[in-house]
């Protein structure tokens, strides 16, 4: 049929009508919250480098998980920084670590929350890289040993899935082995499985205070023209063990996101990350567009291009927007 047969605009001419068409839908339930965890007492700081964020310190963040489980955002991404940095960033894995201490107190206040941790070491090195450097390398596989210690030790902790944003070869394994080994059956790994070495992590590197402090991570994060070696890389950590695959950053690579549903059954994350998060707000602050329905419109963009699961700044303000 063509026009005037068919009118397209017929399923458009009301919003009960777009609603009933809609091809896809926006949850809380596929949203997680990420969370600053810094070390002290008492702190809830306003992150300069980004809108309406703070760094907790483990005794307040309780609170504020609290208010994200309300809004039935079903998980929180927890980041950590140190009291103080050394080389291998021991403060990782440390047992009262700030983000080990963080997971205890949020599972005693809301034990349905689920509590994932982001494992890596450069907010906890003095250099700034994810990884050990020897002979200015990083070398790969020392950091997977110190990158399943530190796994470990969220799940000892109480963390309900752990994962890691290094980008090191073999590190899935080297955690899902460490997990199994210690009894830690049901922690699940959630990898940063096609992280790209993106510019649009600028404002999140001034949070974590972790920029390299020589180089830069393009030896480890993926090269952002490829697309084809990010599929090798996500086969490559659900053969590893992987049970949840993420693309990162999302809004420029859509088409990853597209590729992984096409291609694998694991459920797939992207990571709406701060960039895009400020780009927008700072777009919304000049007054140039209107942040809530460019906020909507872009968390559908990244639904639409497959993925399950968005991990995004915006989470608390689209679920109260979505329960309208
Ligand atoms: C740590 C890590 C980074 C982000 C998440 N985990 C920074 C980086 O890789 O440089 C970025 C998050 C964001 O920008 O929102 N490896």
């Amino acid at each position: 049929m063509s026009f005037p047969e068919k009118r397209l605009r017929r399923l458009r001419a009301s919003s009960s009508m777009r609603r009933l068409v809609r091809q896809i839908s926006l949850s809380p339930d596929n949203f997680i919250y990420p969370l600053f965890v810094r070390p002290g007492q008492g702190l809830k700081e306003p992150i300069k480098s980004m809108t309406d964020c703070f760094g907790f310190s483990p005794d307040t963040i309780a609170a504020e998980a609290a208010e994200v489980a309300a809004l039935g955002i079903p998980a929180v991404l927890l980041f950590g920084t140190p009291k103080k940095k050394d080389e291998k960033g021991s403060e990782a894995w440390a047992e009262d670590g700030a983000v080990q201490r963080a997971i205890r107190q949020i599972k005693k206040a809301c034990p349905e929350l689920l509590v994932i941790t982001d494992v890596c070491l450069c907010a906890y090195t003095t250099h700034g890289h994810c990884g050990i450097v020897k002979n200015n390398q990083i070398d790969n596989d020392a950091t997977c040993e110190l990158l399943a210690k530190t796994a470990l030790s969220h799940a000892q902790a109480g963390a309900d899935i752990v994962a890691p944003s290094d980008m090191m070869d073999g590190r899935v394994k080297f955690i899902h082995e460490a997990l199994e080994e210690n009894g830690f059956h049901n922690t699940a790994i959630m990898a940063y499985s096609a992280k790209y070495a993106s510019a649009f992590y600028g404002p999140f590197r001034d949070v974590a205070d972790s920029a390299p402090a020589f180089g830069d991570r393009k030896t480890y994060q993926m090269d952002p023209p490829n697309a084809k070696q990010a599929m090798m890389e996500i086969e490559m950590d659900i053969k590893e063990g992987a049970d949840i695959v993420m693309v990162k950053p999302a809004l420029c690579y859509l088409d990853i996101i597209r590729r992984a549903k096409d291609r694998f059954d694991t459920p797939i994350a992207a990571y709406n990350v701060s960039g895009e998060y400020m780009m927008l707000n700072s777009a919304a602050d000049a007054g140039l567009l209107e942040k809530e329905a460019a906020m909507i419109e872009t968390l559908y963009a990244i639904k639409r291009a497959g993925a399950d699961i968005i991990i995004t700044y915006f989470a608390k303000q689209a679920a109260k927007l979505l329960r309208k």
